[in-house]
């Protein structure tokens, strides 16, 4: 679809889910869901920053995804640093800035080299930033800027919004479509700070059928929202 027209999203945010169920529904184990999650991230970052939106945040793991069992954690983990080692030359050819927002405890070594290798490989790219929210929970993202503010003596007198934006895992502009697949209506402790004013789009797809063609539906759905930011405007009819 041709998006030159259109008023877009500068930040978009997709809680990509519902990867076991599509795996479930095909007769397969959970861990062919995650794969083919996985590859359909990858064409979907290429995607959507090649239309002209600034940012794209993933949710891949959650602070709370640690209490699924270890086959699947260990499983995710190891499909992390697979993937990342074998697309960071892809992510960088297609000029993609990647960056990480999460807590890098509780991460193994290997996972951690493996997204910083991908970070620093593509640091000065400028064609758009993938932000992978991995080992992430948007309450331990305020509670750590809060820490990082405090250790560093910030004068609470100063602190506004552009400067707690700043102390946070990355400074980002805020969301403007958050998108959760799968058809749950919840948040589950995503970019809370973040999402203030975002629109949500809740499609039923599960996360690897959620390809080119139902981001164009997304984005169709999104020029028809009237984002007011609290204001009125009382001239409109
Ligand atoms: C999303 O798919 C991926 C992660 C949370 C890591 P799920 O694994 O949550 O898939 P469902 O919700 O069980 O279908
Ligand atoms: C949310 O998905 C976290 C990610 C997408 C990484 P879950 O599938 O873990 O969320 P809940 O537990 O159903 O809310
Ligand atoms: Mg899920």
């Amino acid at each position: 679809m041709d998006y030159s027209s259109l008023k877009i999203p500068n930040h978009v945010a997709i809680i990509l889910d519902g990867n076991g169920r599509w795996a479930k529904e095909k007769g397969m184990s959970r861990s062919k869901g995650h794969e083919a999650g996985f590859d359909n991230l990858k064409k979907l970052s290429k995607y959507i920053l090649s239309k002209g939106i600034k940012v794209f945040s993933v949710y891949a793991f959650s602070t709370e995804n640690f209490n699924r069992s270890t086959e699947e954690v260990d499983f995710l983990m190891n499909l992390f640093v697979k993937g990342f080692k074998k697309e960071k030359n892809y992510f960088n050819k297609e000029n993609i800035k990647v960056v990480f927002s999460g807590r890098r405890e509780n991460l193994r070594k290997d996972v951690l080299e493996s997204m910083d290798e991908l970070t620093n490989l593509t640091k000065d790219n400028t064609g758009g930033i993938l932000n992978i929210c991995l080992n992430y929970g948007g309450h331990f993202e305020i509670i750590d800027a809060c820490k990082k503010m405090i250790k560093e003596n910030i004068n609470p007198e100063d602190i506004d919004e552009e400067l707690f934006n700043k102390y946070l895992y990355q400074d980002l502009p805020p969301i403007d479509y958050l998108i959760r697949t799968s058809g749950e209506i919840r948040v589950s402790n995503f970019m809370l700070w973040q999402m203030s004013y975002a629109e949500f789009y809740f499609p039923n797809t599960y996360f690897p059928d959620f390809n080119e063609e139902e981001f164009d539906k997304a984005i169709v759905e999104y020029t028809k929202r009237d984002r007011r930011f609290g204001k009125i405007d009382y001239d409109k009819k």
